[in-house]
């Protein structure tokens, strides 16, 4: 101590004496030019601002800096207890305001507010519901009595019901629990990934039986681009099964018949808001299915593409990776467009894991040796060095989910999310929603913010959020011609919002 004090005080003296820093301080400049360096690596670090943007830039950094000061931080906590301090939040109010381009990772059974499907759908004639064996409930739209089925055997007219219930409020609330993940108490309900899993799925079924019936589904679906739009998108890319729909009398329509309506309320959608640009379909298959099945469904997507080559944009398997199948136990029927010599672009979910090392694992690679155009979530990525140089020199962005995989438990802390690396270095990045409803949230403004405030820290600035907003566009599906269309619809409103708000 006595010694390492004396040498402190001598080169104190030294320093003085040669009146200015000299050996052992790295230089202040050199310094100033590794950080710059390496900020420049960020998503947007290379982005040059206006004088307007920057002054908006500099208003988000203080608004940043409050929030992270504050005692609760938003991308800290369980999303479904921060989202009434995110909706407070100015930088969430910005982001809301924000021109962000293209959902490109939204699922078609929760593109639509719980809340409408509950107050609005289920209000319609002919409802009926059923209460399972297994605590979960069935709607289904039918002129007569509906007869037992294996999971249903007493069938009840929903409007008879909520006139015997007295309290209508009540019932509604507990109908939309069934629907969403949402609650109060997420740590207790939710204790572990297998069991929030659960849930999901049977959001998800309870769902079906509202949204399959046809004339739902035409408000259903332009209901979901408007939720879009007020989030200030102007375009979207859904999975979707393509399930079959019915009709009061059962009567079935096919997936063509699906597609078509998809289509046709798209193009409606787009006359009456022409700012908004339009939708595509991602065509999925559930990886609960077997070999045979996927290859049905992988031609089925072949030929639709090639007959709706506007609305098809290409396939994907989707369902909880951990507990199902890998893309590699598909690897026959995900060939065949290749063996057919067919174009049909995969957009794969891949590495939505905690499980490093499992097969699930290894879905990145796969998905990247299928040539996959984009990687649902890539969670897993930061485990693989190798998977995360291919994406990054073949251009393959990253969807980025942070609340879902919040939610659905791979990371409690945001800040701790593995896409932080993904940030600081630049990766192609998107930023989405996946299956909003069921998140309780609406458009993506939400995840903006968590990738934002949490994912991004203080060092992600306005050019991060223009590069993301932007990024969608880049990594969409659309042809050129589109893609520079949208890319100039977008750049006319974003010079808008900063006018606006700097
Ligand atoms: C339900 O939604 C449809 C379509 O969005 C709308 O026309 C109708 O007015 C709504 N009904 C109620 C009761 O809100
Ligand atoms: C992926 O692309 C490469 C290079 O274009 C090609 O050689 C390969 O056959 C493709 N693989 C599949 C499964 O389509
Ligand atoms: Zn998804």
């Amino acid at each position: 101590m006595f010694v390492w004090q004396r040498w402190a005080v001598a080169s104190c003296v030294t320093l003085l004496w040669l009146g200015r820093v000299s050996f052992g301080v790295p230089d202040p400049a050199r310094r100033e030019q590794l950080l710059r360096d390496e900020a420049s690596r960020q998503t947007g670090g290379k982005m040059s601002l206006s004088i307007a943007e920057q002054k908006l830039n500099s208003h988000l950094h203080k608004l940043k800096l409050q929030e992270m000061s504050a005692t609760k931080f938003p991308p800290a906590m369980h999303f479904f207890s921060a989202k009434p301090l995110i909706q407070n939040s100015p930088v969430y109010k910005l982001i809301q305001k924000m021109p962000k381009g293209a959902a490109l990772h939204i699922h078609s059974t929760s593109m639509v507010s719980v809340e409408w499907l509950v107050k609005n759908v289920t209000y319609r004639p002919h409802c009926y519901i059923c209460f399972t064996w297994d605590n979960s409930v069935r709607f289904l739209f039918s002129d007569k009595q509906p007869f037992p089925r294996w999971d249903c055997l007493y069938w009840q007219l929903l409007e008879a019901l909520r006139a015997r219930i007295g309290d209508p409020t009540r019932f509604d609330d507990s109908l939309m629990q069934h629907l969403t993940l949402f609650t109060e108490d997420p740590e207790r309900e939710y204790p572990n990934q297998n069991v929030v899993w659960e849930k999901f799925e049977k959001a998800f079924i309870a769902a079906a039986g509202l949204i399959t019936h046809a004339p739902v589904l035409r408000d259903y679906i332009y209901k979901g681009l408007e939720e879009l739009y007020y989030d200030n998108i102007m375009y979207l890319e859904l999975r979707s099964g393509l399930s079959r729909t019915y009709e009061l009398d059962g009567t079935i329509h096919d997936k063509v018949w699906t597609l078509k309506v998809f289509q046709e309320v798209t193009q409606m959608f787009v006359q009456d808001h022409p700012d908004f640009l339009g939708a595509r379909i991602i065509i999925s298959a559930h990886r609960a299915l077997g070999v045979s099945e996927v290859k049905t469904v992988v031609k089925e997507a072949i030929q639709l593409q090639k007959d709706f080559p506007d609305v098809v944009a290409g396939f994907d398997i989707v369902g909880r990776e951990d507990d199902g199948r890998t893309l590699w136990f598909f690897r026959e029927a995900l060939s065949l467009p290749a063996q057919l010599g067919a174009t049909l672009p995969f957009f794969f979910h891949a590495g939505e894991t905690d499980d490093e090392g499992s097969d699930v694992d290894q879905n990145i690679l796969d998905a990247l040796l299928f040539n996959t155009s984009r990687i649902g979530h890539g969670y897993a990525i930061a485990h693989h060095p190798l998977a995360k140089e291919l994406s990054r020199k073949r251009n393959i962005a990253v969807e980025l989910c942070p609340i879902s995989n919040q939610v659905l438990k791979l990371v409690s802390d945001l800040r701790n999310h593995p896409a932080v690396v993904l940030m600081s270095e630049g990766h192609p990045l998107v930023i989405s929603s996946d299956d909003p409803s069921l998140f309780g949230t609406s458009g993506l403004s939400y995840d903006f913010y968590q990738a934002f405030v949490g994912i991004g820290g203080l060092k992600a600035n306005l050019g991060t959020l223009k590069e993301l907003a932007s990024n969608s566009i880049r990594y969409s599906s659309l042809p050129t011609n589109l893609k520079n269309k949208l890319h100039d619809m977008w750049l006319e409103k974003w010079d808008l919002f900063i006018a606006n708000n700097s």
